[in-house]
């Protein structure tokens, strides 16, 4: 009865409604989606991937690289006109523009873009409750790109029941490093680390819900400081240590780090903490030492592999991921050279490559001497091709080899299940869906450039038991 009387506009609110969600950029955005997802869920939306099925529509965006901002005003392009679709049958759909183009663009999006009503920084999707509401009642389009000073955590309701074994958590965000071809430090602000106890609590609670890998997820999450419970401030090696206590949790993993941080307890974590897994993504950019000065790296070629030799003391067994960037203003084939020397030095187990491209209001973009597209285009090739070999060479020395896979979820075949190697390896193998959510020793047969598969051990002792019906 009570909803009869509601006012017509704040009914259309409170009724069970639906968002679509759609991700772009790194993994810290898809933990943002997620979140976004739970924040809007006690206003009554549900998520649906069919965006003409949607009330609302969220577009978290990346700015990371190459015409980031133009690809968002091409999906609003298309959005418009399923906009106009939904409103010819009676719909009516609000869109909203997330991440880190948004903080890039702000205001200029909704000049540029009619069909959007929300602009929402990644400091503030917290609000977006309020920022719909407000979209809704007053029929205003609203930006918010604003660092308030609260915690966007701390008002963010609990993590919700998750479908899945693994999950991310975002410790740290932002970055002060100032890379000169970088946008993070002005997309995401300076850094911050979340508390220990808040963190401990929102792994508590995904571990209760049959989470049992868990990545800690920063820009520049080795530069964790965070407050812990005793008043100070605690590394990312305590962090993880502390992690590692919850029973039921069985893996730990943290993404991205910077070579400086790299400290001394943290490698050390890779050789004394049994749930941190032996992968560590830790992007080198350039293996020339001109080339890493006019980043801004901070670092040489020299640091970097000396610093991957400590890490593998203490960890011999560790598989190495990096970024690198090929043709950043100013390289010379002999810079070119150099990077690909420090691959071949390291041998990373997987790497991502890409091609530098000029993002606006950084230092690099204004660099004299940009690279012709044609060059970096080869270079990228040549490393790629490099690149592709160590994988494989990594992959293969798998086989034969047995190891504890965490199965996340179904193959594409029938009967064909999914997970994770510690090295990061998708693994594909026979076994049935009840071993979803459970890690198993699977013995190695065959290794494509980005898979392995195996056969499910049984261990010897359930075999037993199952056996004699016990
Ligand atoms: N051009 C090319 N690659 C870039 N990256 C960041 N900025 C640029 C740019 N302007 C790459 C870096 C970083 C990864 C996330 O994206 O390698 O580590
Ligand atoms: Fe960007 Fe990483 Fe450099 Fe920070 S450390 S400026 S996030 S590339």
């Amino acid at each position: 009865m009570s909803s009869v009387r509601k006012p017509k506009r704040l009914r259309d609110m409170v009724e069970a409604k639906r968002v679509h969600i759609k991700t772009f950029g790194c993994q810290m955005n898809v933990y943002d989606s997620e979140r976004i997802a739970e924040a809007l869920a006690p206003i009554g939306f549900t998520q649906t991937n069919r965006p003409d099925d949607a009330d609302l529509i969220v577009l978290n965006t990346c700015h990371i690289r190459e015409k980031a901002a133009e690809k968002v005003y091409s999906e609003l392009g298309r959005l418009r006109q399923l906009k106009s679709a939904r409103q010819a049958e009676g719909k009516r759909t609000t869109i909203a523009v997330a991440g880190c183009v948004a903080q890039a663009e702000g205001a200029e999006i909704i000049r540029r873009s009619p069909v959007v009503d929300i602009v929402v920084g990644p400091q503030s999707y917290h609000r977006l409750p309020d920022l719909l509401f407000r979209a809704f009642q007053e029929g205003r389009r609203v930006v918010d790109t604003e660092f308030p000073d609260e915690d966007k955590f701390a008002h963010l309701p609990p993590r919700g029941k998750r479908q899945s074994c693994t999950a991310f958590i975002t410790v740290q965000e932002g970055c002060d490093k100032f890379c000169t071809f970088c946008v993070v430090p002005y997309t995401r602000g300076i850094e911050v680390s979340r508390p220990v106890a808040a963190i401990v609590a929102e792994a508590e609670r995904l571990v209760a819900g049959g989470v049992r890998e868990i990545t800690l997820l920063g820009q520049n999450v080795n530069a964790y400081h965070g407050e812990g419970p005793d008043g100070r401030t605690w590394s990312l090696a305590r962090l993880l240590a502390r992690l590692a206590e919850i029973e039921g949790l069985e893996r730990l993993r943290y993404t991205t780090s910077h070579p400086r941080d790299m400290s001394a307890d943290l490698i050390a974590a890779h050789g004394d903490n049994p749930k941190l897994m032996p992968y560590l993504h830790l992007p080198v950019q350039a293996g020339s030492d001109r080339v890493l000065a006019a980043m801004n790296r901070r670092h040489t070629a020299r640091d970097y592999i000396e610093l991957v030799e400590r890490i593998r003391a203490a960890r011999p067994d560790i598989a190495l991921s990096s970024d690198i960037i090929v043709g950043f203003p100013g390289e010379t084939d002999e810079d070119f050279e150099a990077t690909l020397a420090l691959v071949r030095e390291v041998e990373f187990a997987q790497a991502f490559s890409f091609k530098y491209s000029p993002r606006p209001g950084t230092p690099a973009a204004k660099l004299d001497e940009q690279i012709d597209e044609a060059v970096k285009a080869e270079r990228l090739a040549r490393l790629q091709a490099l690149l592709n070999e160590q994988q494989q060479k990594f992959n293969r020395h798998a086989v034969g080899r047995t190891m504890p896979v965490l199965f996340e979820k179904p193959g594409r075949n029938d009967g064909q299940i999914v997970g994770r190697s510690p090295y990061l390896q998708a693994v594909h193998a026979k076994g049935e869906r009840r071993l979803i959510g459970q890690l198993r020793e699977v013995e190695i047969s065959a290794a494509e450039r980005n898979s392995l598969s195996g056969v499910i051990k049984t261990t010897p002792d359930r075999g037993m038991t199952v056996a004699m019906g016990v």
